[in-house]
């Protein structure tokens, strides 16, 4: 894949795939649409050609430490990472989490280039709709945005389960929307949602979407939320109903359902001439070194370094990613999976760790023994999500 210095440069590269549409395509009609397609819709392939128009998933890679180029932006120079995601202010003593860059096997990725994606933004609104991951993720496009705007044009506000980044001089607006499960849920309070026994109304999804209409490009995510146990509980009725009605359902079912219902949302809302939609795949944990032959009781805690096994799976459930790409490949408008979850997997080394803001003091049973309460889930910033915009803005500026 070649990044394009415009988006008005944009053209298709020659691959053998094209050897098979028919001559049909290449009408005067054909040739006028295509303009229109290419110049926001691209295909959902999550494959880009190379230059030498053999197809190169971007996804599929390895991690290679590049002091150089990496991080993309300071810690300190982001004034919009929450506190939970700033290790270097919460002590954590090395850096080298911030300076791995992506390398796919096939080809490289586009520099991210800010001003170019401003551009791309101008007038339009993109929404990030998930949960703490999916905020780490837009957090993270803030960060790669915000230093090419001055002060007086830039602003940050959350409303209840929404917060927008306004980029005045472009009209754009970056946003993020806490929806854990999607649909609705027990969990829907953006600031107390710590609840243990989670319930979903798996086909209720109109009290979050209308939030989401309107918006030109929509990132999805959920997965962590389903992930308590076997089961998922489901609500027939409504939660401010007597709450008599609800099922257990095993979670591969339950996410189905959720899925199938946002792939509705987004068939009846979601212009595919005019629109993208973008669904992240599950982000991975790393709560037990077995998973890669470290101590017998650790976790990520202490951990400086990426998994270098190509073939590494830890927890992430294989068979949710199944129901994902079951249910993404029926949708009538394309959604692109981000498939962040196999380069993910190696960082063991880029989650926060101890070294973030604590809510409740710690005991000192905990400070005794600071792997007990590691946070092996979250991801530091600037770090890998970093990599994840990276491959998001490769697939909105590359065929
Ligand atoms: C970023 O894109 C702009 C055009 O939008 C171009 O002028 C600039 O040189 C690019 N910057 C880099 C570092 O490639
Ligand atoms: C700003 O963008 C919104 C869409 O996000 C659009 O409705 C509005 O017309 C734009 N305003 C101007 C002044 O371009
Ligand atoms: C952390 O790792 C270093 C070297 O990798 C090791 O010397 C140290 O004992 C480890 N600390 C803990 C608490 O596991
Ligand atoms: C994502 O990538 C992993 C490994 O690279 C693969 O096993 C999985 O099937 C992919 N998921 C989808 C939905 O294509």
């Amino acid at each position: 894949m070649k990044p394009l210095s415009s988006s008005t440069q944009r053209r298709r590269p020659f691959s053998s795939y094209y050897y098979f549409i028919t001559l049909a395509f290449i009408t005067f009609v054909a040739i006028i649409y295509w303009k229109d397609f290419a110049s926001f819709l691209q295909s959902p392939a999550r494959s880009s050609p190379t230059e030498k128009g053999e197809e190169c998933d971007i996804f599929e890679g390895r991690w290679v430490y590049d002091e150089d180029n990496r991080p993309l932006y300071e810690e300190e120079e982001c004034p919009y990472i929450q506190p939970q995601l700033t290790c270097q202010a919460h002590g954590r003593p090395e850096t080298g989490y911030q300076r791995w860059r992506w390398q796919p096997h096939g080809c490289s990725l586009p520099r991210f280039n800010a001003s170019q994606m401003l551009e791309m933004l101008r007038g339009k609104r993109m929404m990030f709709v998930g949960d703490s991951l999916n905020r780490g993720q837009y957090v993270s496009m803030v960060c790669l945005l915000h230093r090419i705007i001055p002060e007086s044009a830039k602003s940050l506000e959350t409303v209840d389960s929404l917060t927008v980044f306004r980029a005045k001089d472009y009209n754009a607006s970056i946003e993020f929307y806490w929806a854990p499960f999607l649909v609705e849920s027990n969990s829907d309070n953006a600031v107390v949602h710590r609840i243990t026994d989670r319930i979903v109304r798996a086909r209720s999804i109109n009290k979050h979407a209308q939030y989401w209409k309107g918006a030109d490009i929509l990132v999805f995510n959920t997965y962590l939320w389903w992930m308590t146990g076997s089961k998922m509980k489901i609500l027939k009725g409504s939660f401010g109903g007597d709450m008599k009605d609800i099922i257990e359902m095993e979670t591969e079912d339950a996410y189905r359902l959720a899925l199938r219902r946002m792939v509705k949302w987004v068939e009846k809302n979601m212009d595919p001439q005019n629109t993208r939609v973008f669904f992240a795949s599950m982000s991975p944990a790393h709560a037990s070194s077995k998973e890669w032959g470290g101590e017998p009781d650790g976790n990520c805690y202490n951990e400086t370094t990426p998994i270098q096994d190509p073939t590494y799976w830890g927890s992430a459930s294989k068979s949710m990613m199944q129901v994902l790409k079951e249910v993404l490949s029926k949708s009538r408008v394309p959604i692109s999976l981000l498939n962040i979850t196999q380069l993910s997997e190696y960082r063991k080394d880029a989650h926060t760790s101890i070294y973030k803001k604590q809510w409740t003091p710690l005991t000192p049973e905990q400070i005794a023994n600071p792997k007990s309460y590691a946070d092996c889930t979250h991801w530091c910033l600037p770090g890998l999500q970093d990599t994840w915009n990276e491959l998001l803005y490769a697939n909105l500026f590359s065929p």
